[in-house]
């Protein structure tokens, strides 16, 4: 059997699970892949930290990031550090020499989703990120594929799980907000930087992606209106039970204008209990799409965490490994529309 040796860059909540689950369930892999996957290195900030649990050889591990993306023996990449540099530089790179991509790097394909798209078609090389929006669900490869046949209308859905999360405690157990974020964190749902869940900018750059998709546009997370939830209270929260609302974090892309514009928000708003959305608890992500032909569809799932987003990570892997061993790549970015965005209120 071939073996794809995989270049894994970052090592931390996605990127130690995404790990163990290549080195404890390898086989199957394989036998789904057609190829063994193998571990070639692992890029880390620090090599002193324990990663015994992950089960990896120490010798893989490596601060040399650059380096290891472009060892020859490296067939694919996959990108769990996030932020913009060094990943977008990292993956550039790889793309230049051939490897195919899986990230699940949101805030990066949100800001240049556009250039990586560009970068892969131009070497051939597959694009894949199913685990940077709403973690493990499958959402953005129906959206691309099942749907390519129809014609999307609308997308909304509650796309971040540490929000989800805070609100959830603070409803159902009149949890403190402070209370509730810290125990997302231990969770391991939140960012390393917990402003981009609480300000917004987590779900903004998912609605980016979202809404890119969708709508066949390029879409960036300045596109896109943003309100937090750090303003919203404990009283806010009781005052919408006692209507039988649940206050949530929502992300809205709709096409406007009859379809010649694109408008994209995210922003707290009561939604009343009886709606599907409003049972969704915890770190728990759902997301309801709205087409001409197919009518409305919801998916739902684990949002964030380690497993379930290494599990979509995993997901994509495969199917590269299927896509070279078909000698294909699979679909781009797929932008000919090229629909104005719209701020909220502007028409
Ligand atoms: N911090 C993110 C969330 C992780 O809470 O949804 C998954 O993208």
């Amino acid at each position: 059997m071939n073996t794809l040796r995989v270049a894994l860059l970052g090592c931390g909540v996605v990127g130690s699970e995404v790990a163990r689950q290549l080195t404890e369930h390898s086989a199957d892999l394989a036998a789904r892949a057609g190829a063994q996957l193998e571990l070639a290195g692992v890029a880390v900030r620090r090599l002193e930290r324990d990663r015994s649990a992950t089960g990896v050889d120490p010798s893989l591990f490596t601060t040399d990031a650059a380096g290891l993306v472009s060892r020859p023996d490296v067939d694919l990449v996959v990108e769990v550090v996030g932020g913009i540099e060094p990943a977008r530089g990292l993956i550039l790179a790889a793309m230049e020499r051939g490897k195919s991509v899986v990230t699940a790097n949101k805030a990066l394909l949100a800001d240049d989703g556009h250039a990586l798209h560009t970068a892969a078609d131009k070497h051939g090389v597959d694009l894949y990120y199913e685990a940077a929006v709403a973690g493990a669900i499958p959402l953005l490869r129906p959206l691309r594929e099942s749907l390519a046949g129809d014609h999307v209308t609308r997308v909304l859905g509650i796309v971040n799980g540490t929000t989800n999360y805070i609100l959830d405690q603070m409803d159902s157990n009149g949890t403190g907000f402070a209370e509730a974020l810290e125990e997302a964190q231990a969770l391991g749902y939140a960012e390393a930087d917990p402003t981009a869940d609480v300000e917004g900018f987590d779900a903004s750059a998912k609605a980016a992606i979202l809404a890119g998709i969708a709508f066949h546009s390029p879409v960036t997370s300045a596109d896109v209106h943003r309100e937090g939830i750090a303003n919203v209270t404990s009283a806010d929260v009781a005052s919408a039970r006692a209507m039988g609302a649940v206050v949530k974090l929502l992300a809205i892309c709709e096409l406007t204008n009859g379809g010649s514009t694109v408008g994209v928000r995210v922003h707290p708003a009561m939604i009343p209990r009886t709606h599907p959305l409003a049972g969704v608890r915890g770190a728990y992500n759902a997301v309801f799409v709205e087409a001409e032909y197919a009518g409305q569809l919801m998916f739902y799932g684990p949002g964030a965490g380690g497993a379930p987003t290494a599990s979509a990570v995993l997901g994509d892997l495969v199917t590269v490994a299927r896509n070279r061993a078909g000698g294909v790549v699979g679909p781009g970015g797929s932008w000919y529309a090229d629909r104005p965005v719209r701020p909220m209120g502007e028409t």
